[in-house]
């Protein structure tokens, strides 16, 4: 499968697709990751209305079952993810002091990134925070934002190296798809990060929910990521409207070609399971039968 082939081409990559209990209860699409995929990314089932619905009080089950599967089968699993403005449950995008705030991001990160620390070093990274810039490159509204300034973005990040001291932790985000200003404040709110403290910001994830065409600008964007004070990059999301497969190839490409870069994930199996699902943007159609871009990026590797 897909996984093979790329570790036999460039041994340090994976290919991952996005994964739930729900999906992983349909006998094709659990074939298909089995045979093609070497790394799973909870598709919702570790976000903050899923994991602590309720100030302190936390709720596993699902996210417990894709470790569970992850781990027996033999798949990394990228954590996704601690911070972000969505899926947020009410109780937190209401607070309004600092010291609540900050205790609050603390003890999220500590239960929820300390559950599944060292579990078989399945968890091989976090997503620590999760699209939190605008498109102009300047930080998001948001609760963290207006409450804690970017203290947040640090303040995240050390409670995950404190909870899980051998994950690699990411930042990412999405329309990070051509040298534009949302990549130069990404390059730069890392770049100061890492210089006030040090091997605090580890990689940068770039979702790539993409729209045919988009492809021929991978590279350039990975190569500018990664010339960011970060260890490496990951392709954390990647779906193609149409999944066109010059485009889908090139990405692959991409990664394969950037030395910091380390993975590709899809976010998906079957065209029939995706988020984007009426633009037919995965590999795999909704009888799990590969598509023509699959055969493409198996053949050029
Ligand atoms: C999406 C899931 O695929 C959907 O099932 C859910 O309803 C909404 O979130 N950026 C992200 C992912 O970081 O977590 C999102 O996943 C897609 C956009």
């Amino acid at each position: 499968g897909l996984q093979e082939k790329l570790s036999n081409h460039s041994g340090k990559l994976y290919f991952g697709s996005c994964a739930d209990p729900n999906t992983l209860n349909i006998a094709n699409n659990v074939n298909v990751l089995k045979s093609d995929f070497g790394c799973v990314t909870p598709e919702n089932s570790m976000k903050w209305d899923a994991t602590e619905p309720n100030r302190g009080s936390f709720s596993y089950g699902n996210a417990d079952t894709l470790v569970n599967w992850a781990t027996s089968n033999g798949k990394l699993i990228r954590g996704h993810t601690l911070v972000w403005h969505s899926q947020l449950p009410g109780w937190v995008s209401n607070i309004n002091d600092q010291t609540t705030l900050r205790s609050v991001i603390e003890n999220h990160i500590s239960n929820l990134a300390g559950r599944y620390a060292g579990k078989l070093y399945a968890v091989r990274t976090w997503d620590v925070c999760n699209e939190i810039f605008e498109e102009n490159g300047s930080l998001r509204s948001s609760v963290f934002q207006r409450v804690l300034g970017e203290s947040f973005v640090t303040i995240a990040f050390q409670a995950a190296r404190k909870a899980d001291s051998k994950a690699v932790l990411y930042i990412n985000d999405y329309n990070l798809d051509s040298v534009n200003a949302k990549v130069n404040g990404m390059i730069s709110l890392v770049n100061r990060v890492n210089a006030a403290t040090p091997n605090t910001i580890d990689g940068i994830g770039t979702q790539m929910h993409l729209q045919g065409g988009q492809g021929s600008t991978a590279q350039a964007v990975l190569t500018a990521l990664a010339g960011a004070t970060v260890k490496e990059v990951a392709i954390t999301e990647l779906d193609i409207a149409g999944a066109p497969a010059q485009d889908y190839n090139q990405v692959v490409q991409a990664c394969v070609n950037t030395p910091k870069c380390v993975g590709i994930t899809v976010w998906g199996v079957s065209d029939t399971n995706s988020w984007r699902s009426n633009t037919s943007p995965l590999l795999f159609d909704g009888s799990y039968r590969p598509k023509a871009a699959y055969n493409t990026i198996i053949g050029a590797l």
